[in-house]
């Protein structure tokens, strides 16, 4: 496996964009040496399997200066998502790397951003026939992030409608965040169209899965409901983790197959991402008709989610953490 790490954060000099790639016994050193990870080139084979059939799978979490929100469980479906690809990933060094750099680049007050993983099976193989010995390629890079807490005014408007696209059942792909994004981003055009801020994407059974890039959870009866995506669909990191909150409190968290009746006779409703965090939807439009939603309940998850994310976050405290290296 072969890992190289690149910042697009911008730093107080100049606007730099950083490279490195890491080997094993490179990354143990650094370790002990705490030596920059970040260096100058990075290189991507165009035989790379990822560019050539989005052969692989990646995860996008939130970090601060002080902590990566939710690593262990994004660690997890990386794993979880190549083990179903078949792509033969070292977890503990992946976690290493991403904690080395972090700890390096996101040492300001100021600076949020995004971590991405981009794991790739690697160069080879011929065709789409799977190399014999492929050596996995990962990307880890940092972008610049705004803070995901959505403040509720009174002028908070968050609009939905629903996607003309539909996505295809794939048993076999569905909950993995693989690479092939091209139904996320047909339905992305087909927003900038429109007056909403995002789409709900169903399948083509009608069924309502999740919005363009994040999972979706309504509540009904005092009850909070999301998706099933063991048919398609993304299983999202925030996602499981509201699904935990929710269980931790006793409070009912449903799994379920949604219409968009459903959605249309809700009381709340939202959207989530690792990024995003929970973001209240404030109005429906589907068929002429306007749904408004009450967005109190989405609040109160909002409180409930931070106090729950908290210990978590001290567990990744990225300073303090003996653990780690
Ligand atoms: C299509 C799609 N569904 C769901 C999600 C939510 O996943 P996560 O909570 O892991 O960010 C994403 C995130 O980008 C996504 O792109």
């Amino acid at each position: 496996m072969k890992i190289q790490t690149l910042s697009y954060l911008q730093t107080q000099a100049d606007d730099v964009v950083k490279v490195e790639s890491v080997s094993k016994n490179r990354l143990l050193k650094n370790s002990i040496h705490r030596q920059s990870v970040i260096c100058e080139s990075v290189v991507i084979s165009p035989l790379d399997r990822a560019l050539n059939y989005g052969d692989g799978c990646f995860t996008t979490m939130y970090a601060n200066q002080t902590h990566i929100s939710l690593f262990h469980r994004h660690l997890q479906r990386l794993q979880t998502d190549a083990q179903k690809l078949m792509i033969d990933i070292d977890i503990n060094l992946i976690k290493q790397a991403v904690l080395l750099a972090a700890q390096e680049l996101l040492n300001d007050d100021t600076t949020q951003c995004a971590i991405k993983i981009h794991v790739s099976r690697g160069v080879g193989g011929r065709g789409y026939q799977l190399p014999d010995k492929p050596t996995p390629q990962v990307l880890i890079s940092f972008y610049q992030a705004n803070p995901f807490v959505t403040k509720l005014c009174n002028e908070y408007q968050y609009r939905l409608q629903v996607a003309q696209l539909q996505l295809s059942t794939q048993p076999r792909l569905a909950g993995i965040k693989h690479l092939n994004r091209l139904e996320q981003i047909l339905a992305k055009h087909e927003l900038q169209s429109l007056d909403a801020n995002d789409l709900l994407l169903c399948d083509q059974a009608n069924n309502v899965i999740e919005a363009t890039a994040a999972n979706v959870f309504v509540y009904i009866e005092n009850r909070w409901y999301t998706p099933d995506v063991r048919h398609c669909g993304v299983s999202g990191v925030f996602r499981q983790a509201v699904l935990d909150c929710l269980t931790s409190h006793k409070l009912p968290a449903i799994i379920k197959t949604l219409s968009i009746h459903d959605v249309q006779n809700a009381q709340s409703i939202f959207l989530c991402n690792a990024l995003a965090h929970i973001v209240p939807v404030s109005h429906f439009e589907h068929n002429s008709t306007t749904q408004t939603y009450n967005m109190q309940h989405c609040m109160d998850l909002q409180d409930a989610m931070q106090d729950w994310l908290l210990p978590e976050h001290q567990v990744w405290h990225l300073h303090n953490n003996k653990d780690v290296l």
